[in-house]
């Protein structure tokens, strides 16, 4: 099977693999579960002081990538003819980032991140070339660069046999529209503080009920949001 492709236009490749490289999603890529493609956006500026940004029409703060750069990067990245793809723009004012946008997007084959710079990307290469504009949250990071990371490291850690135990997988945060419940490890009592009973019972019923209960009270109190969500869509206990 051809492996999980991700390609990375950035201004920044050195910020490439980075996390990546380490821990499940750096065992993957040595393993060749998934690959890696870092391009450098400057690469394709034109002239001999490679710009790649301007100042704002209209006047304002900071720079602007210009579009013909951008698209120049963008056209030469292309996958092979056929090949299903994802082409996004990682920037603040995209629809946030969300687990079910990652399942899919971790069985899309070739998965193709802009890194935006600066106060931005000229609005008109976003559009010519169709760019899906994502946000990791309702933040500013002075890059695209941690988002794609965070993007990336999302659809790897789903791909088959990165994650050891499936169960982990089916179990977490976001699955069902809940948190994750709390965990408990040794030892079993801690600076006076014990760890809930019937973790310790054995009974193994009685263990899923609590996590369930845990999971959506963490959910209710915490994410209103969510919770929303689950409740209109799902059965849960109460
Ligand atoms: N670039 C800067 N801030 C960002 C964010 N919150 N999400 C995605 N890309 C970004």
């Amino acid at each position: 099977m051809t492996p999980w492709h991700a390609v990375v236009l950035t201004l920044h490749p050195a910020a490439f693999p980075g996390p990546l490289g380490v821990s499940l999603a750096g065992k993957a890529l040595a393993e060749g579960v998934w690959t890696l493609e870092t391009v450098d956006i400057r690469a394709y500026a034109r002239d001999k002081h490679a710009t790649v940004d301007d100042s704002p029409f209209g006047g304002g703060p900071g720079m602007v990538m210009r579009p013909d750069v951008l698209a120049a990067a963008i056209d030469a990245t292309q996958g092979p003819a056929g090949t299903e793809e994802a082409l996004i723009l990682l920037t603040p004012r995209g629809q946030p980032l969300t687990q079910a946008r990652v399942r899919a997007l971790a069985q899309t084959p070739r998965v193709r991140v802009v890194c935006g710079r600066y106060e931005g990307v000229d609005e008109r290469v976003i559009d010519a070339r169709g760019l899906e504009e994502v946000s990791v949250g309702d933040f500013v990071l002075s890059g695209g660069e941690p988002a794609a990371i965070a993007l990336i490291d999302a659809c790897v850690r789903l791909l088959p046999g990165v994650v050891g135990a499936p169960a982990s997988l089916a179990d977490e945060s976001f699955e069902d529209d809940l948190l994750e419940y709390p965990h408990y490890t040794r030892p079993q009592v801690w600076e006076e503080r014990e760890v809930p009973e019937v973790l310790l019972s054995g009974h193994h019923e009685r263990v899923r009920a609590w996590r369930r209960a845990a999971a959506e009270g963490a959910t209710a109190e915490r994410r209103p949001d969510l919770w929303a969500r689950h409740t209109a869509t799902k059965r849960h206990a109460n």
